[in-house]
Order: C-alpha cells, then structure tokens, then sequence
C-alpha cells in the first residue's frame, strides 16, 4: 500500500443520505467508493466529487455486481479499505393485509438480504483491515406502527443482524455500529409517495374502506413529518468511522430519540398512545 490513504464503501449513494456521505467522505480525503446503478447516477456521482471519488455499479441484489466491487476494491493497492456504510435501502411500506408477498420480499431483498450480500463479501477485508461497518438502520428499527410493518420490520430484522455482527466482530477488532435517524431530508419521501398512490390502486376499496381509519391518519401524519438536513446523519456516519471510540447506536434527531423511548414502554401503553393519535389525525384530515 502506498501512503495511508483509507477507503470507504457507501452502498446507495445516488441519492438522500448515501450521496451526502460519499461527498463528505471525498472532502474529509478519504478514497470513496459510491455504489450507484445506472450510468447517469454514475456520471453525476462523479462530476460531484474531487478525484477521491470512484463510482461503482452496485445493485445490492446482484452476487454479480456485489463480486466485481470487492474485485476492484482489493485490487486497489493505493489504499486501505477501511469503512462499508450499509446505506442502500428503500422506504415502501403499507398495511400488512394490503402489502403482496412480492412487495414484502423486495423490501427484505434490499434492505436486509441485500446488506448482508455485501456486509459478508466485505467482512475478510474489513477484518484483515480491522476497519468498521455502520449500518444505516433508522428510527423504524426500534418502533413500528400501522402501515410501517413492512419496513419496520426489514429495519428490525437489521437491528438484530447488526447486534449479532457487533459481537462477532469484535474479537477482530473491528466496529460495527448501528445509525437510527428519524425522519431526513431525501428522495425517499417523493418515491414513498408515488409508492403509495400505486400500492393503492391495486388494493380493494372494499378493504381500503375497511382501514380507513389508518389510510386518512396515515395521509394526515405524513403531512406532518419534519424531515431534518442529511447533514445530521453524515456526522453520525463520521463519528462512528472515525472517532476512537465509536458508539454502538446513533440516533439522529428527536424523533429517533422519542421512539427509542417509546419502544420500551408497556405495548398496552405504547398502542393506546398510538391509536389515540391516529383517531386525532384521522379525525383532524
Ligand atoms: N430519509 C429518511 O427519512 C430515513 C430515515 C431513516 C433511515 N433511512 C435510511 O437511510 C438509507 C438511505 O435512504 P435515503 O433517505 O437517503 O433515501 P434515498 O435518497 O431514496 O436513497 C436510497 C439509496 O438506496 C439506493 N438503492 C435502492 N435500492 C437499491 C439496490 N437494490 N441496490 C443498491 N442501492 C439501492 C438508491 O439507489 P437508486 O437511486 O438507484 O434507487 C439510493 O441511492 C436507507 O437505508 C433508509 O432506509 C432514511
């Protein structure tokens, strides 16, 4: 290896949260490598960032794609692959009597299968390396609700993989940590919406009827979500790479911090709390 310089893999920059990281990476001097899928989001990846920036084609599904990153990546002999953000994820979601099994998989497929794909293929290096891994979860990792199952659960199931790769990792002397933002500023919530007006043609207006309680509180409370710059979980993402001792969970914003507290309150609390403010923002839409 020439020189010290460290690398870091941040899957899903195109966008939102992954992109802000890779830019940031590239400005702190790290050598970046942004996953991205498609030649135009490889482009503007690159055009964005100084020469520390190598776009990657990287679909978290594809053995393939996932084969030909870790391909380059020890073949880069000028740097130390030090860091993978697991960032990649999708933000679909719906009512679990609505929600296809087909739907249900795609959201595990990326956001839990897909980490692991990558998350495993890097572990020899991250551990010759003794580098870190942080784990985009989110503030759904630790409470769900109605209409969030789907995705709750993908970031749940992250949790516990995340917990179960913490420990084993550290014997190895590497870190593993776990980043739960609440809301954030990023294209997620424009394709959550266009999500939402397809998953909803296809439903039944018999059973969309049926659930209207949570279909109107849902379309009220989404209204009011208060997303936060992307700059708040970039530092997270920048603590746990970097500082000495990093912390095993982030959570980023007062969202975050209100469900981490709520997820350990008696349930028959918690969803008397929950229901209370559905039937108040169903009522008030
Ligand atoms: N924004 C929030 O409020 C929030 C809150 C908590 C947690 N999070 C988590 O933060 C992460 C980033 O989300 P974001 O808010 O920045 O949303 P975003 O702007 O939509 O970014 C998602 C990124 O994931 C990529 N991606 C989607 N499917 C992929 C696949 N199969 N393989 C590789 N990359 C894929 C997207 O690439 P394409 O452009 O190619 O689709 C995009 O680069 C996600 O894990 C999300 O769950 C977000």
């Amino acid at each position: 290896m020439k020189g010290n310089k460290l690398s870091v893999l941040i899957t899903g920059a195109s966008t939102g949260i992954g992109r802000a990281c890779a830019l940031h990476f590239d400005n702190q001097g790290f050598k970046v490598y942004g996953g991205v899928r498609n030649s135009e989001d490889y482009n503007s990846l690159l055009k964005a960032g100084s020469d520390n920036i190598q776009p990657v084609i990287l679909d978290v599904c594809k053995d393939e794609d996932v084969a030909n990153t870790l391909k380059i990546i020890w073949g880069d002999k000028d740097t130390k692959f030090y860091g993978l953000v697991n960032n990649a994820g999708i933000g679909i979601s719906g009512l679990i009597e609505a929600i296809p099994v087909s739907e249900l998989k795609r959201i595990f497929e990326v956001n839990f299968i897909g980490l692991h794909r990558v998350t495993q293929a890097f572990l020899p290096i991250i551990r010759k390396n003794k580098g870190r891994i942080v784990n985009i979860g989110s503030s759904s990792s630790f409470m769900s609700g109605p209409a969030l199952g789907p995705y709750s659960a993908s970031k749940f199931a992250l949790r516990s993989y995340n917990d179960a790769l913490r420990i084993e990792m550290k014997t190895f002397g590497v870190h593993v940590s776990l980043i739960a933002p609440g809301p954030v500023e990023s294209a997620i919530w424009e394709k959550a919406i266009k999500y939402k007006k397809e998953i909803r043609k296809k439903i039944s207006p018999e059973l969309l009827k049926d659930y209207d309680l949570f279909v109107k509180a849902g379309d009220a409370l989404f209204d009011q979500i208060k997303p936060i710059p992307t700059v708040h979980v970039v530092r997270a993402v920048q603590h746990a790479l970097t500082a000495k001792k990093p912390k095993n969970l982030y959570l980023v914003g007062k969202n975050a911090v209100m469900a981490h507290i709520f997820s350990g309150l008696p349930k028959k609390w918690s969803d008397w709390v929950f229901l209370d403010r559905i039937k108040k923002a169903a009522g008030s839409s």
